[in-house]
């Protein structure tokens, strides 16, 4: 359930308590809620987590317990909890809100990321986690859905020791004396109702490490039990059966995080990011070597002959006459060869498609076109009139080949600009509210904008498409021309491999 698609409800917004408004639901979890809320006294949103009514007293001490632990973690890899407390028997959290996409999002398609996105996404988990070890606390819980990716490249962990409580209730509930939740990425101490220890995370992160690998997770069964009793017994399949070309470090450093006893495993996660950070290291040189060993002229046979025939003094010249355009092929070759891994990748349409009626602000310029919304500058704008059939799209995308979407940037209305000869010009036009989506691959989704100014990366379900429609559905009502405005686009996402 996305916040848009529940935001039409008419009971929202609508009181939690003195200090909490609600304004919509983010999703739903095995214990309760998640909600979209206004803290009243700070003007500020905030997740508000809330646990359905507990009688259990154990629960409640434990959920205090946890709850003023993970106020204390303060790390940029982990969801802030800013507040917690009990109203009307319900437990509830007050966390940062995280404008993004769960990494359950990401993999709902079960699409293998390249070797750049699982860098990105695993470090800063394991970061996270270390982070949170060192203070004494683990996770227990770490699976996709406790994990958010927002279009500046940070993740962020939630939930911490969120789970143990909802143990104890569950037991209470159901007395099996075992809380099966999702056992998808549990260890198998937890799957036995053993002790949890860090290790467990360790586990947990491996079970994520094979899945964004292998496009798939290690143990698969129809019923829940049937994925425990693997996680116990069975030993993974080899990560190179589901991708061939893994570079054998990281195959092995998932095999060692899945170990099943946890002293087999990393022993922490300073241990494992030593060997991930060597690894991706090690690939990165690798790939570097491939690309150069390629050889452009070869230089000793050049070297050979230029020897003899030409006396020093010419020699050193020619050298330099040879060796300075080789360099700087060199160089040029080295950047485009580049890719910053730590980004998500921007994602450009192959081609565009604009059917509406295009119109310039400024009555001199004439070349509005959909290229424009491309241009990163917010300095030029794109109008519209509405679209006489709303089920027109105003915006057609073609890709090369399938992408990932999992964000995508708009900036609304016009910017204010720097004096052109013409004037400063401000966001006049009448804005964007709500948009559709609709791929060609047959998914559809509706995204709701805010009246700001800038770039803004709302609330979206990533999409995997060779072609994305864009539909105006609404403007903000305050505005009262025919004319609408977009200035800019960016789609960000990911190379599935
Ligand atoms: N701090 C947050 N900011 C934004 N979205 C959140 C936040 N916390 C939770 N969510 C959303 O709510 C969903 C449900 O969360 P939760 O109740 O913890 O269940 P689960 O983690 O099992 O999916 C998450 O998958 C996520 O999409
Ligand atoms: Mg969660």
């Amino acid at each position: 359930m996305t916040l848009h698609s529940l935001t039409q409800d008419k009971n929202f917004p609508r009181p939690f308590n003195e200090n909490y408004e609600l304004l919509g639901v983010l999703g739903q979890g095995g214990m309760g809620y998640v909600y979209k809320a206004k803290d009243l006294r700070l003007q500020r949103d905030v997740a508000l987590k809330v646990l359905d009514s507990s009688s259990d007293k154990e629960a409640i001490e434990r959920f205090y317990l946890e709850a003023r632990a993970m106020k204390e973690l303060d790390h940029q890899n982990i969801v802030h909890v800013f507040d917690f407390g009990e109203h009307k028997k319900q437990l509830f959290i007050a966390m940062t809100f995280v404008e993004g996409t769960s990494l359950a999002e990401v993999l709902r398609n079960k699409s293998k990321l390249d070797l750049g996105a699982i860098e990105l996404l695993a470090k800063q988990i394991a970061r996270g986690l270390l982070f949170a070890h060192s203070k004494g606390i683990v996770h227990r819980d770490v699976k996709p859905s406790n994990i958010m990716l927002t279009h500046d490249n940070r993740v962020y962990l939630m939930d911490f020791g969120i789970s143990y409580i909802q143990e104890l209730e569950k037991e209470r509930l159901t007395m099996t004396g075992m809380a099966m939740g999702t056992p998808e990425y549990m260890s198998p101490e937890q799957c036995h109702g053993d002790e949890v220890t860090l290790s467990s995370d360790i586990y947990s992160l491996g079970v994520i490490l094979y899945e964004m690998t292998c496009g798939r997770l290690p143990f698969i069964g129809a019923k829940p039990i049937e994925i425990a009793l693997k996680h116990v017994q069975e030993a993974p399949p080899a990560p190179e059966i589901f991708r061939p070309k893994i570079p054998t470090g990281l195959s092995k450093l998932i095999l060692k995080c899945l170990e099943k006893k946890p002293e087999n495993r990393f022993h922490n996660m300073e241990e494992f990011l030593d060997a991930f950070d060597t690894i991706f290291e090690q690939n990165k040189q690798k790939e570097f070597e491939k690309k150069e060993r390629t050889p452009l002229l070869s230089q000793s046979l050049l070297k050979d002959s230029v020897k003899r025939i030409i006396p020093l003094q010419k020699r050193l010249m020619l050298s330099g006459m040879f060796l300075f355009p080789l360099i700087i092929i060199l160089m040029v070759l080295l950047m485009l060869l580049y890719r910053p891994s730590h980004t998500l990748e921007e994602i450009s349409p192959e081609e565009l498609q604009g059917a509406f009626l295009e119109k310039s602000i400024e009555p001199k310029v004439s070349d509005y076109n959909p290229e424009n919304l491309f241009d990163a500058s917010l300095r030029t704008a794109w109008l519209f009139e509405k679209p006489a059939n709303i089920k027109n799209p105003i915006l057609t995308m073609k890709f090369e080949t399938p992408v990932l979407i999992t964000h995508i940037g708009f900036a609304n209305g016009y910017q204010k600009s720097d004096d052109d000869g013409i004037g400063n010009r401000f966001n006049i036009y009448n804005k964007l509210k709500t948009i559709s989506l609709k791929t060609k691959e047959g998914a559809k989704q509706e995204i709701k904008l805010e009246d700001i100014r800038g770039m803004q990366y709302p609330t979206m379900t990533p999409i995997e498409t060779s072609e994305i429609q864009i539909f105006f559905l609404k403007p903000f009502e305050s505005d009262a021309s025919q004319a609408y405005a977009l200035s800019e686009i960016r789609l960000l996402g990911m190379q599935l491999e």
